[in-house]
């Protein structure tokens, strides 16, 4: 049997640069395996545990699955679909949930983080997220998740909810672990912390055109620091160069010892290359954005699938669990 992957990203807003080298770079790598079964969600579900709009929502998860099938993610290769048509996943939230403590999940970092941001939406949606996460992976039985380094916690508790769930209960749940990209963490672009959706000017979106990406690269701080020693937006941009222009870093590196680098130079190559490595995805959203029968039909034929195979897991746990 082929072994599973799953992967999903919340549909809070467009797919920037840091979602396209952390995930889906990753899902398109495996979906081209043979040796994998790929199933892809937008985790529309999880984008209610933080505050939302309803329109927005319902937009927003259509754009993504817009972009992973601009990006290349392929409906005969994948199953690509959307979380909430999929009632499974919540119910073994459920079941899962009899296993987990409070304390173990108040104690994750993005939990705290979360509440930091939104200190008036401490809800049980929030504290239950990474509990809907690990039933998103494990109604698959998935064993590999493509996401970024900052998802390690909740693949953790993933797989103690699977090593509880096998323990008490007699299931056969895989042990998830995380496959990693060479893009696993992408810097902001205000050169402290990881560029994210929820981060005002941190992040590059996979539509933005030329003149936008040269702007937002522009703007990467890199004042330069005494003594040749790299400040954080010096950093984050050689990070870049690494990525898209890696025949060219060891060149612009020394020019920056040298203290006669010119950084709008170095800049500038980057933002080609990332436009450059954006424009076929850019086509190719045209295209399907404009064909609404298509994208409507993905979504249909993927729920189907992937209710075939979470129906037949969430009977199998209700059974060992006594519930059947
Ligand atoms: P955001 O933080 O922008 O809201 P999400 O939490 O929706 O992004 O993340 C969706 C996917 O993209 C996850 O797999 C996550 O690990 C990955 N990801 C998000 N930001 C980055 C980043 N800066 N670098 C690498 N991967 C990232
Ligand atoms: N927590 C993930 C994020 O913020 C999204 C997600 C939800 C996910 N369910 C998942 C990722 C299952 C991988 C597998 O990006």
């Amino acid at each position: 049997m082929k072994k599973r992957v799953l992967s999903g990203i919340r549909a809070t807003g467009r797919l920037h640069l840091g979602n396209y080298l952390g995930a889906v770079k990753g899902m398109l790598e495996l979906q081209d395996n043979s040796e994998y079964e790929t199933l892809y969600m937008v985790a529309d579900v999880h984008t209610i545990t933080t505050p939302f709009n309803v329109e927005e929502l319902r937009k927003n998860r259509r754009e993504v699955i817009i972009d992973y099938l601009a990006a290349g993610l392929d409906p005969e290769k994948s199953v690509i679909f959307q979380q909430s048509e999929v009632n499974e996943h919540l119910e073994l939230a459920f079941y899962f949930s009899s296993v987990t403590t409070i304390a173990r999940m108040q104690h994750l970092p993005t939990y705290k983080d979360k509440i930091k941001q939104y200190p008036t939406h401490n809800t049980m949606a929030l504290l239950n997220y990474p509990i809907l996460m690990a039933a998103d992976i494990l109604v698959y039985k998935a064993g590999l998740v493509p996401v970024g380094i900052d998802q390690e916690p909740h693949l953790e508790v993933a797989r103690e909810i699977a090593r509880k769930m096998n323990q008490l209960y007699g299931t056969d749940f895989p042990e998830p672990k995380r496959f990693a990209t060479k893009g696993e963490y992408i810097p902001s672009l205000r050169g402290e912390g990881k560029m994210s959706k929820s981060v005002e000017g941190s992040f590059i979106n996979l539509t933005d055109d030329l003149e936008t990406i040269r702007k937002k690269i522009r703007s990467i701080p890199t004042a330069t620091a005494v003594g040749g020693e790299m400040n954080p937006g010096v950093k984050s941009l050689f990070a870049f160069a690494s990525l898209y222009i890696s025949s060219e870093v060891e060149k612009f590196k020394k020019d920056f010892e040298a203290g006669s680098l010119q950084f709008v130079t170095l800049k500038d190559a980057i933002s080609e290359a990332i436009y450059k490595d954006l424009q076929p995805l850019q086509r190719q959203r045209k295209k399907i954005e404009s064909d609404k029968n298509y994208v409507d039909k993905v979504i249909k034929e993927g729920a189907e699938k992937a209710r075939k195979i979470a129906s037949k897991t969430v009977k199998e746990v209700r059974e060992k669990m006594g519930l059947l």
